[in-house]
């Protein structure tokens, strides 16, 4: 039988890889769960009335591209968060959540060659998965650009060559960031973005956590790009309803950005697209509208998020996040804080280098665990005191 040997060499995904670790292991208390980035705050109630008073139309094909009033109710959403103005019609397309978007806006969007050799795609280092995977999907090569302390946990790419830079077609960042907590400023954009004009290449800004912030609201890059005046199809955004109204099971998203890229991402989608059921898109169109429970969801993080600043106030090398649902925890190594917080008291976390790759020898996910606020305050600040004692030592 011939199998195909393109993903044949992908590391096991994080959360396999975890069960292999601790699985085998006796927990040693109550089992808490601060690994998956699943939100756990209720959903706005109303978002399944919504759904059912549409349900009539789960008898039709869904559009592609997203029904036109869920485009303009995009559009309105990014015109109040971001003051920018975007044709809902050309320029906004409906996805089933971030994840699938970031995967099939490199299939549409990737050239296959750039300056006459392979092409670079961008990834922050450590990152969310499907990055590298869409990478290897067009047959580009994956760079993975290191975020870590010393870059402000941002991939730093002003350390990137002139050979390099020409090779690039794109580049994904997240901001904020999963999983540091950390958010691209204006002035981390407008380098960006410079360079992606300078070196004509594009930025996939996966900005699915940009609602849970704590100070500010983050700038995205949409905004920048506009503000700078810069190529409409230099920066695609992606967001989604899984973590703004804790709706992650609902798959919604979008993308926006470049008319061009957009109609081509829309063309690939109308041959191999999975469209959002229409009950969903049109409840998704409330849901867009609303801000109320965003508000209120932000500030369950916030309480969440002092707590830790608190609990780990002293521990050097804490950052606090601006913003996210994780805290990125310095360890010696993240494998072995997994087993021991597993092993002494029930709680578990994801490994640090789980989510990031090995480069020339070097892992900068190594020494670190990820933690999800996810659960209820009190859960979370039972188990953040057990992690602080079990890995740091009492206060
Ligand atoms: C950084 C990042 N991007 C994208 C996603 C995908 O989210 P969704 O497809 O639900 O929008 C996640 C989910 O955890 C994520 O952490």
């Amino acid at each position: 039988m011939i199998f195909p040997e393109r993903f044949s060499n992908l590391p096991a995904y994080a959360f396999p890889r975890l069960r292999a670790l601790l699985d085998h292991l006796e927990p040693g208390g109550p089992v808490v769960h601060m690994t998956i980035g699943e939100p756990k705050h209720a959903f706005p109630d109303w978002v399944t009335d919504e759904i059912v008073a549409h349900s009539a139309t789960f008898n039709r094909y869904p559009p592609n591209e997203g029904a036109p009033e869920l485009l303009a109710a995009i559009a309105e959403w990014i015109e109040r968060r971001y003051e920018v103005r975007v044709d809902a019609e050309t320029q906004v397309m409906a996805l089933n959540g971030t994840r699938e978007g970031l995967y099939n806006a490199a299939m549409a969007l990737c050239p296959e060659t750039k300056n006459g050799a392979q092409p670079l795609i961008l990834t922050p280092n450590p990152f969310y998965q499907v990055y590298a995977v869409a990478a290897q999907a067009v047959g580009a090569e994956a760079l993975f650009v290191p975020a870590t302390e010393e870059s402000g946990h941002l991939p730093d790419f002003s350390k990137l060559s002139e050979a390099q830079l020409e090779r690039v077609a794109i580049a994904y960042i997240c901001s904020p960031a999963n999983p540091q907590g950390a958010v691209a400023d204006r002035a981390y954009w407008k380098h960006l973005i410079g360079l992606a004009e300078k070196y004509d290449f594009k930025i996939f800004a996966d900005e699915c956590y940009s609602e849970i912030y704590r100070n500010a609201a983050p700038t995205g890059a949409l905004q920048v790009a506009t503000e700078m005046g810069a190529d409409p199809d230099r920066a695609l955004i992606f967001h989604s309803l899984s973590k703004r109204s804790n709706l992650a099971g609902l798959r919604s998203g979008f993308v926006a950005g470049g008319a061009e890229s957009i109609r081509r991402i829309k063309q690939l989608r109308s041959y191999s697209g999975a469209p959002l059921p229409l009950p969903l898109q049109m409840a998704s169109i409330k849901v867009w509208q609303d801000e109320a429970h965003v508000i209120e969801n932000r500030r369950l993080y916030s309480e969440k998020f002092d707590l830790a600043d608190k609990i780990f106030a002293d521990i050097e090398g804490y950052q606090s996040p601006d913003a996210g649902f994780f805290l990125w925890l310095p360890v010696d190594d993240g494998e072995e804080a997994a087993i021991k917080l597993w092993t002494e008291t029930g709680v578990r976390v994801l490994p640090g280098a789980y989510l990031s790759r090995d480069v020339d020898g070097l892992n900068p996910g190594k020494g670190y665990i990820r933690a999800a606020l996810v659960a209820p305050k009190s859960e979370v600040a039972e188990a953040l005191t057990k992690l602080r004692s079990c890995i740091y030592g009492q206060a």
